[in-house]
């Protein structure tokens, strides 16, 4: 008989210990390792046979290996083609994560329904009618997509070998187990172990293998953090469960760049790809309101017009407020002190509150011009023209700074019609033909006397 054989593992970063102890020396995390029995039994995994693999490996010559044959497949989503870098590679693996309810499954079922290829989609969390009914709604019913309830990987890796699948989902690697290994499922060794196995059936088959995995409060994926060392990808679908609005980025690609963002909007039939964002993102509204600024940032490759809302009022209570959404606080309390210090206005009684519209978080420094036009906007009530837009960074000393590939942020706001955009003074703007009438600045005072005269 097997002897029993239990270890210790550190639930939040998965590192072994021999015996229980308080505290992870790894991590420095408290409380977080528990007993994990590890008993081997015979493993029936995914099993490589001469007949199975489609591809036998062996060493090859780097210059006689062909990139053709791993031509991605297109996922029909422009969305996630792009965050992928151009489509499913095959043999890969993909981690896709988000928060409870922001779109994962849905967002996976609707991409297993409409690729050309026969797709698995393993469901651990919900019933084959569920997923029907959901799937009604968001797509009409393809002959190619396969619904599969099952949990434990010996049973998957049996279908998959029956009906050989293009593509496989998982939702979700946190209710998987294996026989293999004997604790429950979605603990850090069974995570670990089934990740393990379906990694060896991706590259012995070049079949791209999804998984969905869930998040913890912190906002990392739930298990050990080198799951996301296993597989190629890691993507993270984000954004406020309140607006639309959902955000897919690359946390981790093998197989292209990290920049990349994909923006959907969650409709009542599935989610909607949203390929010209700058649109939805600026509001539609023919009266001239203050307290809005409008600016060309950058995510990842792609030019993105945000308005940026802000609204300063008298403080009623002693100490003013200041909050921001969608922008670290922080930066907007540098931007009030450089207001105050080198443009010389009163800020200081004064509640300040900022919103990105959209749902959505910018980091991109060039959004600091239009915070600054925004706050200034608001404070005197004077509307900003609705065709001029903002560029620049804002340094400490009132300073307004240049911003990376300014080129493309000017072709953008062309594109979309607006008039003028504001830049920095130090901007390098390569000889090109704009229409657009492109204001050079230096000094936020100068922005305040081309603003408001
Ligand atoms: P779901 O994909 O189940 O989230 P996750 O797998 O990330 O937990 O998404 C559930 C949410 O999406 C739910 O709150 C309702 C919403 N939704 C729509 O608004 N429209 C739709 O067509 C679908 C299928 C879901
Ligand atoms: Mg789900």
């Amino acid at each position: 008989m097997v002897k029993t054989k239990t270890t210790f593992f550190c639930q939040n970063c998965g590192a072994q210990f021999a015996k229980w102890q308080g505290q992870c020396n790894s991590c420095k995390e408290w409380n977080t390792i528990a007993e994990e029995v590890i008993q081997k039994a015979e493993k029936v995994s995914w099993k490589s046979s001469e007949n199975t693999s489609k591809r036998i490996s062996k060493p090859q010559r780097i210059s006689e290996i062909s990139t053709q044959a791993e031509a991605r497949l297109n996922t029909k989503d422009n969305e996630l083609n792009r965050v992928l870098g151009g489509g499913l590679v095959p043999g890969s693996l993909t981690l896709l994560g988000g928060e409870p309810g922001i779109g994962k499954s849905t967002l996976m079922l609707q991409i297993a329904l409409q690729l050309p290829y026969k797709t698995l989609y393993v469901s651990g969390e919900e019933s084959a009618q569920q997923i029907k009914m959901r799937a009604e709604r968001i797509q009409p019913i393809s002959e190619n997509c396969f619904i599969l309830t099952e949990t434990k990987t010996q049973n998957i890796f049996r279908s998959i070998e029956e009906i050989e699948p293009d593509i496989v989902v998982i939702d979700s690697i946190q209710t998987l187990h294996t026989d293999s290994i004997d604790s429950t499922a979605g603990s850090i060794s069974q995570i670990r172990e089934t990740a393990a196995e379906l990694i060896k059936f991706a590259k012995e088959t070049a079949t791209p293998v999804i998984l969905i995995g869930h998040i913890t409060k912190d906002g990392n994926i739930a298990g050990p953090k080198i799951l996301e060392h296993m597989v190629d990808t890691v993507l993270q679908f984000e954004g406020d469960r309140n607006h639309i609005y959902r955000i897919l980025r690359a946390n981790k690609n093998r197989f292209g760049s990290t920049n990349e963002l994909g923006i959907y909007e969650m409709q009542g039939s599935g989610l909607r790809e949203v390929s010209n964002p700058s649109e939805i993102l600026i509001s539609k509204n023919d009266e001239d309101l203050s307290g809005t600024a409008i600016s060309a940032t950058l995510e990842g490759m792609r030019p993105l017009m945000i308005e940026i809302q802000a609204l300063v009022s008298s403080a009623v209570y002693g100490t003013p407020q200041r909050s921001a959404t969608g922008y670290n606080a922080k930066r907007l309390n540098m931007i009030l002190a450089v207001l105050e210090k080198r443009a010389g206005f009163k800020l200081g009684a004064k509640d300040v509150f900022l919103n990105v519209t959209g749902g959505i978080t910018v980091d991109d420094p060039a959004i600091d011009l239009a915070v600054v036009a925004a706050v200034l906007s608001s404070n005197i009530d004077i509307a900003i023209d609705k065709r001029l837009c903002f560029a620049a960074e804002v340094g400490l000393a009132g300073e307004v700074r240049p911003v990376t590939r300014v080129e493309q942020r000017i072709l953008e706001a062309e594109k979309l019609g607006f008039t003028s955009i504001v830049v920095s003074k130090y901007c390098k703007i390569p000889k090109h033909n704009f229409h657009i009438n492109i204001i050079k600045v230096a000094k936020v005072h100068d922005v305040v006397h081309h603003l408001f005269g």
